[in-house]
């Protein structure tokens, strides 16, 4: 059985994907909102910037969401030289024009939310604004009491927690959007936003921390990486946000396997070894049984299903010409033994007719 190493590859920077969100935030939004079954979902989105990112993965899953957004930028190059060419509320507006009927835009200050918003309203709410510590500090105080009590407060651009090892540089850059190289599998960290998250009261996640079942993605092109969503299940377990991602799926057979999408990894399960129920056995007990195997990568199983194949199939003709070679041994055997058998009898009888 094979798995992937333990070296990710660091997530690329987020401006070279064209969009506010890379394809593996994408995904983890994806994850969170399929936990809900239903799409819906009263949405809460502060910082929508001009709507391409996670307001259009929103929108899909949304019977209504409100996206709070000053439209005024964050205190970074790539929003200030937009707005000096043009109107970014304008671009929002015609990038989420397929949705109007369901997409509603407050040009305001993310603090009104607690204004005109009511307590317990939201099935969902998404804090990517200003990133620095007292702003993300602030929509996380204001958000929370928003949220129904099966609710999910979620957020972005936390690439992972406050520890001794990075406290200082940390704490000391709490007003700036991002610093270059805190967490070694990011290229930048919103330490505003590490800092307010690792505060929180309450149970928090993230899908950059290792060892989480759900840490390491895998884009449509079998690229792997990190994302930096953060997120707080109000009075859901994890197990039940992730039950739908995360329950075992067929996706084909193959040969004489079985291809099971299972928490992200596929396994190439034998037919001959009959039922395997793969959410009831511990990575360790998959581990023992020969012949599976397992990856984060399709292609991989269907290379490692072809070549166990291939040699199934070469052994089996291997097989095939022992037992024939074995089969006329055994039969040059018998007849060697007739041969000297009736070499005994026609001596004995020549010996018979002598004595005669
Ligand atoms: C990083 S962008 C949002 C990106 C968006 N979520 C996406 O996926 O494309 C941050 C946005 O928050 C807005 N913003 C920053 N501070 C804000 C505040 N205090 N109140 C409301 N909006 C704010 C900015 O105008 C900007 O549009």
């Amino acid at each position: 059985m094979s798995s992937i190493n333990d070296s990710l590859p660091v997530d690329e920077n987020k401006i070279s994907f064209g969009s506010e969100m890379s394809p593996f935030d994408q995904i983890a939004l994806r994850e969170i909102l399929d936990g809900f079954g239903r799409k819906d979902l009263k949405i809460l989105e502060i910082g929508s910037w001009v709507g391409l990112g996670s307001t259009q993965i929103f929108a899909e899953y949304c019977s209504i969401l409100y996206c709070v957004d000053s439209w005024k930028g964050n205190l970074i190059p790539q929003h200030d030289n937009l707005i000096k060419r043009t109107d970014p509320l304008s671009l929002f507006n015609s990038n989420t024009e397929k949705f109007s009927k369901k997409v509603v835009p407050i040009k305001a200050s993310s603090t009104i939310i607690t204004e005109i918003f009511r307590p317990n309203y939201f099935d969902l709410i998404f804090i990517d604004a200003d990133h620095t510590y007292n702003g993300v500090k602030q929509d996380i105080q204001n958000a929370l009491p928003l949220l129904k009590k099966d609710g999910i407060l979620c957020g972005h651009d936390c690439e992972g927690r406050v520890d001794e090892s990075n406290k200082d540089i940390i704490m000391g850059n709490l007003d700036i959007d991002a610093v270059e190289n805190v967490f070694p599998k990011f290229t930048h960290t919103h330490c505003g936003v590490v800092a307010a998250v690792s505060e929180i009261d309450l149970p928090v996640f993230l899908f950059s921390e290792k060892n989480e079942p759900w840490t390491i993605l895998v884009d449509s092109q079998e690229r792997m990486g990190l994302s930096t969503i953060w997120f707080i299940i109000n009075e859901l377990g994890s197990e039940k946000v992730f039950e739908n991602s995360y329950a075992p799926v067929l996706v084909e057979e193959l040969e004489r396997f079985n291809i099971v999408l299972y928490r992200r990894e596929y396994y190439g399960l034998p037919k001959w070894l009959g039922p395997i129920e793969v959410d009831t056995l511990t990575s360790d007990q998959l581990e023992d049984i020969d012949c599976i195997f397992k990856s984060y990568s399709l292609k991989e199983v269907k290379k490692f299903i072809a070549a166990y194949t291939d040699l199934l199939e070469k052994t089996n003709h291997l097989q095939a010409q022992a037992n024939d070679l074995q089969k006329k041994l055994t039969e040059k055997d018998k007849l060697s033994k007739l041969r000297s058998f009736l070499r005994s009898i026609i001596s004995s009888v020549q010996l018979q007719g002598r004595k005669g």
